[in-house]
């Protein structure tokens, strides 16, 4: 099968479109003929060295997927072959005409989602969804701030905020601010005029998916006794923190489970959640995806589509 892989870590150059080996399903997995793979930021991340040397070379990246099952492993119990699934792999694999996911991280596909919409949900919703509702305990009539909001995550937050009743503030660049207006944000704050920590709006809780060294900024955008969610790594001081009585979570990357995929899938289905789709390169041209997804200025997922399969 045609797979992007990579045999040493590196920019966008590294990754080579070439034949590799067709994996096969271990007891408890999918195989799966992947029909399209969004791009994490993680992606480019672990390519890089940026997120450590964890997972060995070569290395096809890709995490989330969707596609038809072609073939069930033992004991993968409610899957069967020909159906439409998407979900997340286990350790990437994803940028491949075929790749294994564990049974317990996928389930049906959202059927109003093309595949593309689909690969472009699990990593980036569920995120988004278990970081409010979850971990930050969303309730209604709460305001939230949304920093970074015009991303994979942030697009999915704006819109998760808003159905779940709150009033939500996006942090995004101007050319931003009219879709977002549109998912749901009633505020916006253009990041590049003014500073996040002179925001005019106090949120109960802010979502951070920008993180860096600035973090502690956001800090300023919270009210006293609320709440900072980070779901990227940033730098927030425990002193200042405490001194303005936010509460600030830890960064959690809990595995999806099918049962998040199925709420998920729900929701879409509903027409109460959309995808936003920065772009769409076919499998080959990988490395410009990439390229895109590292720029940090896109508009919503970016994802690969395979052009070989009808
Ligand atoms: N914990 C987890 O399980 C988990 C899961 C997924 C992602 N993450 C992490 O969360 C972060 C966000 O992921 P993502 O997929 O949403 O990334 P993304 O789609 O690449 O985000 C890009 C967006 O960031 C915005 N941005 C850049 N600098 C900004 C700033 N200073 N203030 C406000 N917005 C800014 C850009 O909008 P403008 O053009 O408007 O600036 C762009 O739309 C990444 O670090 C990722 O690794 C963690």
């Amino acid at each position: 099968m045609m797979a992007i892989r990579y045999h040493e870590r590196g920019g966008p150059e590294v990754l080579r479109y070439e034949r590799v080996p067709r994996p096969s399903p271990a007891a408890g997995e999918l195989l799966v003929r992947v029909r399209a793979s969004s791009v994490n930021p993680g992606d480019w991340q672990i390519r890089s060295g940026l997120a450590g040397d964890r997972f060995a070379l070569p290395y096809v990246p890709g995490w989330d997927i969707s596609g038809v099952v072609e073939q069930a492993g033992e004991g993968a119990a409610g899957f069967r072959e020909g159906e439409e699934v998407y979900g997340m792999t286990a350790s990437g694999g994803g940028h491949a005409e075929y790749a294994v996911i564990p049974a317990a991280q996928a389930a049906c596909k959202p059927k109003s989602l093309s595949h593309a919409e689909a690969a472009a949900v699990p990593m980036s919703a569920f995120t988004a969804w278990r970081a409010l509702l979850e971990q930050g305990a969303l309730r209604p009539g709460e305001t939230v701030l949304v920093n970074g909001a015009a991303g994979g995550v942030g697009h999915f937050a704006v819109q998760i905020a808003k159905r779940a009743g709150a009033k939500v503030v996006a942090v995004a660049s101007g050319r931003n601010e009219a879709w977002l207006r549109e998912l749901g944000a009633v505020e916006f704050l253009d990041y590049t005029e003014v500073p996040v920590d002179r925001s005019p709006w106090r949120a109960d809780l802010a979502l951070d998916a920008v993180g860096g060294p600035d973090g502690d900024r956001l800090l300023a955008a919270v009210k006293p006794g609320g709440r900072l969610v980070p779901v990227a790594f940033g730098v927030y001081s425990p002193d200042k923190a405490a001194a303005r009585s936010v509460a600030v979570g830890e960064v959690l990357m809990p595995p999806i489970s099918t049962d998040a995929l199925a709420r998920l899938a729900a929701e879409f289905d509903a027409g109460r959640l959309r995808v936003v789709l920065d772009s769409v390169y076919p499998l080959r041209d990988a490395y410009l995806a990439h390229e895109r997804s590292e720029g940090r200025r896109l508009r919503g997922k970016i994802v690969i589509e395979m052009e070989t399969l009808a």
